[in-house]
């Protein structure tokens, strides 16, 4: 499977991230638990230089609960600050205040020493499209601050939303493209449903899923399919198709539309939680 995505759009939001990230003291960078390496763009390392840095895995509630434990251990051994939040319904978002304090500790007491109080610590939210930065930015502001969607830059303009005395937060998040020169990051992204399926072969995505699932959660097949005995990776697919009477006219087996059912279900967590690569 080959992948190419909007590569005109990434110099322009890259001089945006450029920018902003001039003014402010700490990045609060969100990845998608479900794969935090393949959803977190390598870029943000040399543009956040010396910057105090969170790392956010959002989507907790569709992840793997063990695997995201040990994704939360590797990013902390790497010194970054983790938390991991549910931005949808708010479970975690609350922790990331202090956890942004926890990260900013030494920037607030040079601030101290050199006479600056009262200076609130400057936040940015970045991540790359779709990883739930807007749905964020709403829950933690606690107010419908940033319109969440699908387009980039639907907030205009640059402000910033104060989130108490010790916190000020840009209120446009950071876009970053995904890194696509390995085909796996590729995959898992599609897989996630952060690439436009029109681009792709849909019932390819779905096999490669079948195989992953066969692979590390075997269960869930025969769980939610009763795919049984049936092993060989089309086979399964023809096999969703027919329980699923995924039929086109001629009674011939529709595997587009079972790829999609079987895309959907994991990806709204139907087949349980469901994490696709492990920490180191
Ligand atoms: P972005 O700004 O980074 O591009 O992402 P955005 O907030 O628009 O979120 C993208 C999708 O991810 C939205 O779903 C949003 O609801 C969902 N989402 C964000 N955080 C979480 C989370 O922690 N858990 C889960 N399960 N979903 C999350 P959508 O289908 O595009 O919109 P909607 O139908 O939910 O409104």
């Amino acid at each position: 499977m080959h992948f190419q995505w909007y590569p005109g759009h990434m110099t322009k939001a890259k001089r945006m991230m450029q920018e902003n990230i001039k003014l402010i003291d700490v990045v609060i960078e969100l990845v998608d638990a479900r794969i935090p390496l393949s959803s977190k763009n390598p870029d943000i390392d040399e543009l956040a230089q010396n910057k105090s840095r969170v790392i956010l895995l959002n989507k907790n509630d569709l992840a793997h609960k063990e695997r995201t434990e040990e994704w939360k251990a590797y990013f902390e051994a790497k010194g970054y600050f983790v938390a991991m939040v549910n931005s949808k319904n708010g479970n975690g978002v609350k922790a990331v205040q202090n956890i942004v304090m926890e990260a900013c500790k030494e920037k607030i007491e040079r601030n101290k020493k050199r006479g600056i109080i009262n200076r609130p610590i400057r936040a940015m939210i970045v991540g790359i499209p779709n990883v739930g930065k807007s749905t964020f930015i709403n829950s933690f502001a606690g107010k419908a601050c940033a319109k969440t969607g699908n387009k980039p830059g639907v907030t205009k303009g640059k402000q910033w939303i104060k989130l108490n005395k010790n916190v000020e937060l840009l209120d446009t998040p950071g876009i970053l493209w995904p890194k696509f020169e390995d085909q796996t990051v590729g995959l898992r992204l599609a897989l996630i449903g952060s690439i436009k399926d029109e681009i792709l072969n849909i019932s390819d995505l779905a096999i490669e899923l079948i195989k992953f699932l066969q692979e590390e959660y075997p269960q869930v097949l025969a769980d939610r399919y009763q795919v049984g005995e049936i092993e060989e990776p089309l086979a399964v697919l023809e096999h969703i198709a027919d329980v699923r009477s995924c039929r086109k006219t001629g009674n011939e087996l529709d595997l587009d539309k079972a790829s999609n059912i079987l895309l959907d279900d994991f990806r709204s967590g139907k087949l349980g939680k469901i994490t696709l690569e492990k920490a180191e």
